[in-house]
């Protein structure tokens, strides 16, 4: 038999805690052990009994339960993954300066697995500069720190603070998990993903498109902020829920891509397009909706070239050291349309895939070859679309030193 991969969930004393409840159960569904550590405060607003009817295991906050099997060291010293969700403001100060006043401080101190945060707080005290330092030392230590999402809080504020969706806490939590002890490489980087497929305009209700999902795009950006980074989605017209801990700029057409690849480019460590962008629209954008005449043939659409972005960021790169990724499509020989591809757009990898009518778009996997700038060739057999992401990363990590 397997062991169940060892989760240790600390819940700290926000309102969010009952979303906790929530990733409880992905975990628990999934054949994750949990053992609940909330803090004194936590239990304010969401019980012992109900994190321990979740759980399936008994709930301690104190150190003073159970003494003699020690569990301020134990459940650290065992656990596969520590996360905690929501992470107040105090909870991030105690873990950055090492205090040890309940169970859960203890446990901070005593893991040696991966450890994820999932802060939520007022907009207020998440800026604050005691938090911020806070967050950067946490950071610089190892530890994976979520940026919270921007939305309503309690009362009525609004603003940045609010605790991601559970269910893509638990995407992080599940990438952090499968990379185990390694290091998370990518924390410090600033990194831009494009994702979706552009929509060009003829009049208010038609457009030219494509059958782009984003899926890839996406599985591109949760795997980059399970790996530290800081990351912005450009997301051309998908219906996907927004990653934890990532920044979405949502965009419709190639030029509006366009604008926000190249603002948020201008501070990345690496860029990549996996966003199916339109190589063409229409001329003319018709301000009233197009109608058909009966006694008349249709009229031909005129269209014009859009601006080719992947060749624009590789050619002017906003930084010297800059990475950029591309993605082609291919549907014959796939290989040489390749490397004809990766010099032509001057980038520095090129995820080349094979796609046809049931191939790629829209499913979950996805197999590719990604090609290197420097003659390197690395297959990625059919799997997951985050195994594919995490290559891209391996290879982007590599060549950012
Ligand atoms: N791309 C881009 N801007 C465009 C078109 C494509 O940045 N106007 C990017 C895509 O995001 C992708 C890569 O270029 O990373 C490859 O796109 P593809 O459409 O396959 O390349 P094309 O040069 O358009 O080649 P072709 O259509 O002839 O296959």
């Amino acid at each position: 038999m397997v062991d169940k991969p060892r989760v240790v969930l600390g819940v700290s004393g926000g309102i969010a805690a009952y979303k906790a409840c929530e990733l409880l159960r992905r975990f628990s569904e999934s054949g994750h052990d949990v053992h609940v550590v909330p803090t004194a405060s936590a239990l304010h607003f969401v019980g012992a009994a109900t994190w321990s009817a979740l759980s399936g295991n008994p709930v301690s906050t104190e150190v003073w339960d159970r003494v003699e099997e020690v569990p301020h060291v134990r459940i650290g010293q065992h656990a596969d993954l520590v996360v905690v969700a929501p992470a107040t403001a105090d909870m991030l100060a105690k873990a950055a300066h090492g205090l040890a006043d309940d169970l859960l401080t203890n446990t901070l101190l005593t893991a040696r697995c991966p450890v994820v945060f999932a802060p939520a707080m007022h907009t207020e005290m998440w800026e604050h500069p005691a938090t911020q330092e806070n967050v950067a030392t946490l950071r610089r230590r190892g530890a994976v720190v979520v940026e919270p999402a921007v939305g309503r809080l309690t009362g009525a504020d609004t603003g940045k603070g609010r605790l991601p969706d559970p269910v893509e806490i638990f995407e992080v939590c599940r990438r952090v998990l499968a990379r185990g002890v390694q290091a998370p490489d990518l924390q410090g980087r600033h990194v831009v993903v494009s994702a979706g497929g552009t929509r060009e305009p003829l009049d208010p209700v038609r457009f030219l498109g494509n059958r782009s999902s984003g899926k890839q795009g996406y599985a591109l950006a949760r795997t980059a902020a399970a790996r530290g980074a800081r990351v912005t989605l450009i997301a051309a017209n998908t219906a996907l829920p927004d990653p934890a801990g990532v920044d979405v700029v949502p965009v419709g057409t190639a030029v509006q891509l366009r604008e926000a690849v190249l603002k948020a480019a201008a501070d990345a460590d690496a860029v990549v397009m996996a966003a199916a962008v339109a190589d063409f629209r229409p001329a003319v954008y018709v301000a009233g909706k197009i109608k058909k005449k009966d006694d008349q043939e249709p009229a031909p659409v005129a269209l014009v070239r859009n601006p080719d972005i992947l060749a624009e960021i590789s050619a002017e790169r906003a930084r010297p050291a800059q990475i950029v990724v591309g993605f082609a499509a291919e549907t014959d020989d796939v290989l040489a349309n390749g490397r004809a591809k990766l010099a032509r757009k001057g980038c520095d990898l090129l995820v080349v895939n094979e796609v046809g009518e049931r191939r790629t778009f829209g499913s979950e996997e996805n197999e590719a070859v990604v090609l290197g700038a420097d003659g390197s060739e690395t297959p990625v057999p059919h799997g997951p679309k985050e195994a594919l992401a995490d290559v891209v990363w391996d290879l982007v990590a590599a060549r950012l030193g």
